[in-house]
Formats: C-alpha cells, structure tokens, sequence
C-alpha cells in the first residue's frame, strides 16, 4: 500500500501546515471529503477480492482514524492560538494605578431644594411632587383667575400641542400653585405641604429665566391665619440663612388666589449687591373660592400659601447677581459650590 502511506503522509503534512482553520478545513476535504483521496480508495475497494479487500479495508481504516486525529489535534491547536493572541492583545496591566473619579458636585439650586425639604420636613410639612405639564383648570381657574381675566397675562407661559377633555390646550404650568389644589383635592385637612418644582414662563432676564423652580407651600386647617404665614415663613429664612439678621419684608400685593396677598423681599445683607432688594415669593391667605375648589368648606377650613423662586433664595445665600448662571453649566461657576 505505496498509495496509502503517500497519502498519509502528504495529509500530515497539510495539516499541520494550515495556517488558520479555513485552510485546515480544506485540507480536510481534499483527504477526507466526500471527493478526498482517502475517501476515493475505500470507494475502490469493491474492486478488490475477498481476501484482499479485507485487509486494504482495515489499513485504510486505522490510517483515516489516525488522520482524523491529526485533525482535531490541529483544530485545537489553531484555536488555542487565537485565544493567546486575543489575549495578548486585551491584556491588562492591573499594577497601573486607578484613575479615580472626578468628584461631580449638587447644583446650587438642587442644595437649595434639598435644604428646604429638609426644613419643611421638621415642622411636619408632607413633601408632594406633581405634572409639570398642567391642565388651564388647574393651573388657572381653580386659582381663582377666570378665563379671560388680565391676572392671566402676568403669568404667559408655553402651549402644548394637546388638549384636555373641557378642550383647552394644556400648558406648562406658570407656577406650584395647581399642586395647592391637587394635594388638598387628594388629602384631609390639617393640610400642611410643601410642592417644590420646575415652573415655566415667557420671562427672561438676570432674574427671570423661562424655566426656573418654586416651591408651594399650603397649611389648612380651622384657624391658620396671616400671623402663621410671617411666622413660619420668617422662621424659615432664619433657618435657610442660618442667621436671623436679615432684612425681610412683606409688601401688599395682589393675586386673584389669596386674600390678603403679599409678596416677600429681603435684602442682599453685604457683597456687591448689599442694600439691594429682590422679591423672593408671592403669599397670602386662601381666598374662599380656592378652598372651595379645594373641595372644602371656607366658613371653616382657612389658612395660607406661598410661591417662592429656588434660583433667587439661592442667588441671595450665595450673592449670585445673574439667574442665567444657573443654567450656563460653566464649570468655573458651577466648581465653587
Ligand atoms: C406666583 O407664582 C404665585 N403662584 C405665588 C403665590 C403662591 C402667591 C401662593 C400666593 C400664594 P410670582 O409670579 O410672584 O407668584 O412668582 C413667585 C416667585 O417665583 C417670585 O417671587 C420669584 O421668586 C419667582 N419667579 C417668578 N418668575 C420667575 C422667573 N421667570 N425666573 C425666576 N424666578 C421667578
Ligand atoms: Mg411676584
């Protein structure tokens, strides 16, 4: 069997010559295929006598046994080089030392956020969350501010491509004040709340950004009165500023949804801005028809509210003269909190 062992031999040599494992897998055929020389001497077997055959059959057979595990011996060999290589090439070099992380920092207004939940939260204020994306009835009419009545135009603000089911476009609430009649709608009196969020107008300037953040405040029960309102807001600002030297005052002012209103200022205390007054937030006593709209009696249940702007009671802790600051993302402004 000359024939045989040339061709062992040549297969062999193949083998392990394939470089990577399509070309082993064409050797392959080429011997043990379908149409491989191997293959083509036990199909010429027939051929042979009865004796003959007999012992060409069992020598071909141990040498296609011996081929096929040159075969697998050459398959694993091929994949464990790859491996070494994928290896080689990801390999990491775990003495390098860490890079570490660039500690990020709380946004200046989300500090001021996270102090007054705080402060709220031990006076046994509930802390609520509601839509930014509001209903005309919400955030207008239950208020008190009729359709069409001028009080609106103080408050313009961004339309949604949406209406509610009375038909009205939704808008981006102006202010928290709708969370006053969502949270009272849903809970029974002693209210006490505050509903911190984002509020939307079409205001811009050093101190009026179209996005900027308020903070409601509501307590209702059956003797809440104006005196409580200075009270618990005056302490407050002690609270937020740490200090109770400051300059706070309540100006007469009007909104359709309280009765009387004021709005509150306070003075800059020093820094380049030291005299200077800004308006911190809007108050005043429930009026009547809110309560009732509230879905409670006002012959019995009263009490007080307040809207306060989170970038300007930020602005006067920090003495900031410029809201837009806020909302730039210059790392040299934002690194000094
Ligand atoms: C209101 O929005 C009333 N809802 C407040 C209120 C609540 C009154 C409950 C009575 C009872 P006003 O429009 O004044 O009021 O806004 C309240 C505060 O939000 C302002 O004092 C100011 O601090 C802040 N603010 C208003 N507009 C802007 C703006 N465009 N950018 C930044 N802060 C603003
Ligand atoms: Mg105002």
């Amino acid at each position: 069997m000359q024939n045989l062992e040339d061709i062992v031999g040549r297969a062999l040599r193949e083998f392990e010559a394939a470089p990577d494992p399509a070309s082993l897998e064409n050797a392959k055929a080429r011997y043990l295929g379908k149409a491989g020389e191997l293959t083509a001497l036990l199909k010429g077997l027939g051929a042979l006598a009865p004796e003959e055959r007999k012992l060409a059959g069992a020598s071909i057979n141990v040498a296609k046994a011996g081929l096929e595990n040159a075969l697998e011996a050459c398959r694993s060999g091929l994949a464990d080089a790859k491996m070494n290589l994928r290896l080689a090439e990801e390999a990491l070099d775990v003495t390098l030392p860490g890079r570490g992380r660039t500690p990020g920092g709380i946004h200046p207004v989300t500090r001021t956020w996270q102090r007054i939940e705080e402060i709220f939260r031990s006076i046994g204020f509930d802390v609520a969350d509601g839509p930014e994306i509001e209903t005309d009835w919400y955030n207008f009419t239950a208020l008190n501010n009729p359709e069409n009545h001028p009080a609106r135009s103080m408050q313009d603000t961004f339309y949604v491509d949406a209406k509610d089911s009375s038909g009205l476009p939704l808008l981006l609430r102006t202010h928290t004040s709708p969370m006053q009649v969502r949270y009272a709608r849903t809970h029974k009196p002693p209210i006490k709340v505050i509903a911190p969020g984002r509020t939307y107008r079409v205001d811009s300037d050093a101190t009026h950004s179209p996005m900027f953040h308020q903070v409601e405040g509501l307590w209702i029960d059956e003797h809440i009165s104006f005196a409580d309102l200075k009270g618990v807001y005056t302490d407050f600002l002690h609270r937020f500023f740490e200090t109770e030297d400051l300059l706070v005052r309540f100006r007469p002012s009007y909104f359709p949804f309280t009765e009387p209103s004021a709005e509150i200022d306070m003075q800059f205390a020093d820094g380049p801005f030291k005299g200077r007054w800004l308006e911190i937030s809007g108050s005043g006593q429930v009026h009547p028809s809110v309560v009732r709209n509230f879905g409670l009696d006002p012959e019995r249940y009263i009490g007080f509210a307040f809207g306060s702007g989170l970038e300007r009671l930020t602005m006067l802790r920090y003495g900031i003269d410029d809201l837009r600051l806020f909302f730039d993302g210059d790392l040299r402004f934002l690194k000094q909190f």
